[in-house]
């Protein structure tokens, strides 16, 4: 009663806009959770926030025992606030930015930017903002940092963590935690969790802007077929639009569109298509007309309609902060789904305009808000304007097909996007800097609560070699999103176009992923549940090792699998038992790209035979490599699901136990039901134990508790 009222009485204080607090505010929202208000914080100019799944609930003072405070000030029109850091400390997060996995020095524009091969600012401003940072003190113990501020702003961690907002002043959440894993795992509670996505999103994916004519996406998708390259989805850049129009289809490169889906389900592939949020202005095309029907433009600061360049030449663009646009966007993907799509690609939504201050809309141009969204300038809403475009689109994608879990990559986002989108690093050159640099990036953003993303693998811009291109895919196929992607001007990107040798390469890279596919699987779940990155940085073996906090060649895959490119050059590796991971399929003799990939010591991982696509994906021969640690032990686990829909929200899944103990010279194997409605199958087993002297491995069986004699 009396915390309500105290709840009650915070909410009356700062929902006046006029009324500013007076004096900085800390309160503690959570357990190891605390906010502080700046003295000048006004309600309205900042909430509701787009990051916090909800408005916290203040559950009393700041403990004497709290170590981590701001100090909040004004200057030159800019609403700072600094944190000191203890010697020692390694800084992450940030979001998108190219550069290594260590953020200490970085200073970073929070500003989402179209920039096409990094360009721009070396690549410290890209598509996405993530005001968060994650610290990792000298003796492991973590903290983190969300400045809750879409305004744009800065990020500095040179001696110190300065936020520098050229917006009002803002509200910041801290969290203290014994690990960076905990930390990250409440990130995940406030800001909330990825969904989970169809099995097929995990499957290899091969794009380029753009196949077409309908001809073309066939031939692409009947080599993969016949080149026996397992590969899931086939993307659809602008090109297959009647000129740059969204929601519309070329009619003479894709005359029907539904026939290209057929087609590519017949052969077991999905589709992406992509959908801009500049709509071409012109008399007679549906969307500007409903459009501007509805009212649901952009406005200029005189309230007239903000006309820019993308594409299509002159554009309109979707006003997201208005629930009745949003509702209007969701609507158009009824009849585009219908046409058989799988996903759908949000591109250019920083958002790009060609012609536009620094590539988009003037700061002050006008969005008008609703539903308790304050009506406010572009400066405010601009980082997350993709946001709300994918928020509006996966409600639309669903509305489509509400049987199905919505797919989407989105180019721009903000902290907390992952609710509704996957991502990628956009415009990458294909050279080594940006393949290396894929790594690091990556991994920021997994730390930044966003586990689903990846980078364009062979790169998008710039002629790629065959030698790069065999590095990159042979350490990309570990990425979260698995996908390559190449621009218009440039050379053939698929696996097959660098000769046989490349493709050879690339075929033992790809088999190695669907292999993993069970254990991949486990662990999307994983992060949907607790918001834990899919791929992690080395240092979260032993967040207590500082050797390991700069490591960005190597990387792990959850807990257990670790990644060493080819490439790497004296890679940090984490102490302990790490053995050599082998996959079925590889061929006889060292092809000299393929990563070394190391099973820890104490776990056991569920692997399936090569597969060409999800369609395929069966668990009923299961192979369970197991390593044990010094005491003989080893544990794993799998997720099981129908791969979409929507019964694993009521219970129709299966989460499998695996226990392994040694006993004298035997090692005794179990497989046990943990959770869920399905059936616990009988399936078959193949054991393979590998140990430090090589591996020993038992006939195929369908019991659930086996023994392996050493
Ligand atoms: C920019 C995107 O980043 C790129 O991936 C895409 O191919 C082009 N837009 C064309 O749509």
């Amino acid at each position: 009663m009396k915390k309500n009222l105290f709840n009650v009485l915070i909410f009356l204080l700062f929902s006046s806009s006029i009324f500013a607090v007076g004096k900085n505010l800390s309160l503690m929202i959570g357990s190891g959770v605390a906010i502080f208000y700046p003295a000048n914080f006004k309600a309205k100019a900042n909430l509701p926030s787009f990051a916090l799944l909800k408005e916290p609930k203040t559950i009393g003072k700041i403990p004497d025992s709290w170590k981590i405070f701001p100090h909040f000030y004004s200057k030159d029109g800019k609403s700072i606030a600094t944190f000191s850091i203890q010697k020692g400390t390694s800084l992450y997060g940030t979001g998108e930015i190219k550069g290594p996995l260590l953020r200490n020095g970085e200073k970073i524009t929070l500003w989402n930017t179209d920039n096409w091969k990094y360009l721009i600012d070396n690549g410290k401003r890209l598509y996405q903002s993530h005001p968060w940072i994650l610290g990792v003190n000298a003796d492991g113990s973590s903290f983190g940092i969300i400045a809750d501020n879409t305004w744009k702003q800065q990020m500095e961690m040179t001696d110190s963590i300065r936020f520098i907002s050229y917006g009002p002043a803002f509200r910041l959440i801290v969290i203290q935690r014994n690990s960076p894993q905990e930390v990250v795992e409440e990130l995940g509670k406030l800001v909330g969790t990825m969904k989970m996505p169809p099995l097929w999103a995990l499957g290899f994916q091969q794009s380029r802007y753009s196949y077409v004519p309908d001809k073309r996406v066939e031939s692409v998708a009947d080599t993969f077929r016949l080149k026996k390259l397992p590969c899931d989805v086939l993307w659809m850049d602008i090109d297959y639009m009647d000129n740059y129009k969204i929601f519309t289809f070329d009619s003479l490169k894709i005359p029907h569109p539904q026939a290209v889906n057929n087609y590519l389900h017949a052969a077991g592939f999905h589709s992406v298509w992509m959908i801009d949020p500049g709509v071409k202005i012109e008399n007679n095309y549906f969307v500007y007309e409903e459009g501007s029907k509805g009212n649901h433009w952009v406005e200029k600061y005189d309230r007239s309609t903000f006309i820019g360049k993308v594409w299509p030449g002159n554009c309109v663009f979707p006003d997201f902060t208005r629930p009745a646009t949003r509702h209007w966007w969701s609507g158009l993907y009824i009849k585009f789904m219908a046409t058989g799509i799988d996903g759908v690609w949000n591109d250019m939504n920083e958002p790009s305009v060609f012609d536009g201050p620094n590539g988009t809309m003037p700061e002050d141009n006008w969005h008008r808000g609703g539903g308790g969204l304050p009506a406010d300038i572009h400066r405010r809403y601009h980082n997350v304007y993709g946001m709300l475009m994918v928020k509006a689109s996966r409600e639309g994608i669903l509305k489509a097909n509400p049987d199905k879990r919505p797919f989407i990559l989105s180019r721009s986002g903000y902290l907390g996007s992952a609710r509704y989108a996957a991502t990628w690093t956009g415009d990458n050159n294909g050279n080594e800097d940006n393949m290396k640099v894929s790594i690091p990036m990556t991994l920021n953003i997994g730390l930044s609560g966003q586990p689903f993303s990846g980078p364009d693998l062979g790169g998008f811009a710039l002629n790629t070699t065959a030698d790069l291109f065999g590095q990159w895919i042979s350490m990309g196929v570990f990425f979260p999103f698995c996908r390559a992607h190449a621009s218009k001007e440039t050379n053939n990107k698929e696996p097959w176009a660098f000769g046989s040798k490349i493709e050879n390469v690339s075929r033992t890279a790809l088999n190695r992923r669907y292999q993993l596919l069970p254990y991949y699987y486990t662990l999307f779940h994983e992060a949907a549940q607790n918001g834990m990155p899919i791929m992690r940085p080395i240092f979260f073996a032993d967040p207590k090792d500082t050797a390991l906090r700069a490591e960005d060649q190597a990387f792990l895959i959850g807990n257990d699998i670790m990644i060493i490119p080819r490439w790497a050059i004296k890679p940090k590796l984490p102490m302990g038992i790490w053995r050599n991971l082998s996959f079925e399929s590889d061929p006889a003799n060292d092809d000299g790209y393929q990563a070394t990939v190391k099973i820890k010591g104490g776990s056991i991982i569920p692997m399936i035979k090569t597969i060409q696509n999800t369609n395929d994906y069966s668990l009923d021969s299961l192979r369970l490599v197991v390593s044990l640690d010094k005491l003989g032990k080893a544990v794993g686990s799998l997720y099981e699901d129908a791969g979409d829909g929507f019964g694993y929200q009521k219970g129709e899944y299966k989460i499998y136990t695996f226990r392994a103990e040694q006993e004298g010279s035997t090692v005794n194997i179990e497989i046990l039901p943990e959770s869920g409605k399905l059936k616990f199958k009988r399936r078959l087993y193949l054991v393979k134990l590998i140990t430090d002297s090589g591996r020993v491995t038992t006939g195929w069986t369908n019991k659930n508790r086996i023994s392996i004699k050493l």
